[in-house]
């Protein structure tokens, strides 16, 4: 058996192989695991549990059916609202528990320079991680220091389409200022003359969170190039944001690629735009499995814009062009801030696929 570390009430309690928390934990620090973790079921699964429940009522409820029936029937009418900057709500975004969840990790944002709000920008962030604590920690909740430092910017958190369509879990994207990740919706954002729109978009996606490891920052961007051309159209300032830290909060089970769990995963993601990843994180009471986040910081860097051009009809060489810059614009950024916020700066590098 291995040896207790510091006692019951010390910091760390090691049994068979598993470290426990310590017993004594101010209410506090209790209400931050709390947050992070429903986050993590919340957005992790919130479209299986909307899914299942509206399911189970028209299955199983003769009087709520008929509740449920007008409601979807304006999801539907209401369909496209999530390809026109969606529908924020203030409370939703006000709402507490995502102040526990900031403080949780805790999360924090950096700027490089300002940025005027006299008119928009395309914000891409990396990486995407499991789940994208740090873009949704200081971009989708009224906690976040985001509208000091940028006075005037409004963010629009650009998400799967998937999301906007699931009764019930939709109405919770859209409160927080949530729209849909596709070129219509992005266009729609970016299009509007200047007022300081900043649209939020985690470029590499759902394939990405499947390379997610601690340590590791391999990011999918050599092949993901529309949003370039979204913003040539626009003439929207192209903006680097790195969060680092943010693949340090889960690990993941083993999954090569080529590996049968990885084609698997790479099926379904294909089918149905969600990456199947299974996470491991810690748990309430242990930190060596479990489905919440590891208690770690998670920087938010947002670096210098790369100014883009207007071009009403780019061309593929027009894309590749400011593609590069921006690519480059990218690893300067993560070569420039590593050493303030990773350890191990000096062997770690951005990886770009
Ligand atoms: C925002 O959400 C709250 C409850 O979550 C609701 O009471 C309120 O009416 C909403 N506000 C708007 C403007 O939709």
């Amino acid at each position: 058996m291995t040896a207790m570390k510091g006692g019951m009430l010390g910091r760390h309690m090691r049994l068979l192989g598993v470290q426990f928390a310590p017993l004594r934990v101010p209410l506090e620090r209790r209400l931050q695991t709390l947050a992070a973790s429903l986050w993590f079921i919340t957005f992790g699964f919130g479209n299986i549990i909307a899914g299942l429940v509206v399911l189970a009522i028209l299955l199983y409820s003769y009087y709520l059916r008929w509740l449920l029936l007008p409601y979807l029937a304006w999801v539907w009418y209401d369909k496209d609202i999530c390809e026109r900057g969606g529908r924020r709500n203030m409370s939703t975004r006000s709402f507490i528990g995502w102040r526990y969840f900031r403080e949780y990790f805790p999360l924090r944002l950096e700027k490089t320079v300002d940025l005027t709000p006299d008119r928009n920008y395309l914000f891409c962030v990396f990486p995407h991680g499991v789940l994208s604590a740090g873009a949704f920690g200081q971009f989708g909740n009224e906690f976040a220091p985001f509208r000091d430092m940028f006075p005037g910017l409004e963010p629009y958190v650009h998400t799967l389409h998937i999301h906007f369509i699931t009764p019930f879990f939709r109405e919770l994207v859209l409160g927080l200022g949530g729209c849909s990740a596709s070129s219509k919706s992005i266009n729609w954002v970016l299009g509007a003359p200047g007022v300081g729109r900043a649209g939020i978009l985690i470029v590499g996606g759902a394939a990405e969170s499947l390379h997610c490891r601690p340590g590791v920052y391999r990011v999918i961007l050599s092949r993901r190039k529309g949003f370039v051309k979204i913003a040539l159209k626009n003439g929207t300032p192209l903006v680097p944001v790195f969060s680092f830290g943010e693949t340090n909060l889960y690990d993941q089970m083993h999954n090569p690629e080529g590996s049968l769990l990885r084609r698997f995963q790479e099926f379904v993601r294909r089918k149905t735009t969600v990456a199947p990843v299974i996470p491991i994180g810690r748990g309430y009471f242990q930190y060596s499995f479990g489905l919440v986040p590891r208690r770690s910081l998670v920087t938010t860097v947002v670096g210098p814009p790369v100014e883009v051009p207007k071009i009403s009809d780019p061309t593929n060489e027009d894309v590749d062009k400011y593609h590069k810059l921006f690519q480059d614009s990218l690893t300067t950024l993560f070569e420039e801030n590593k050493h303030k916020y990773i350890p191990n700066a000096d062997n770690t590098f951005l990886e770009i696929e």
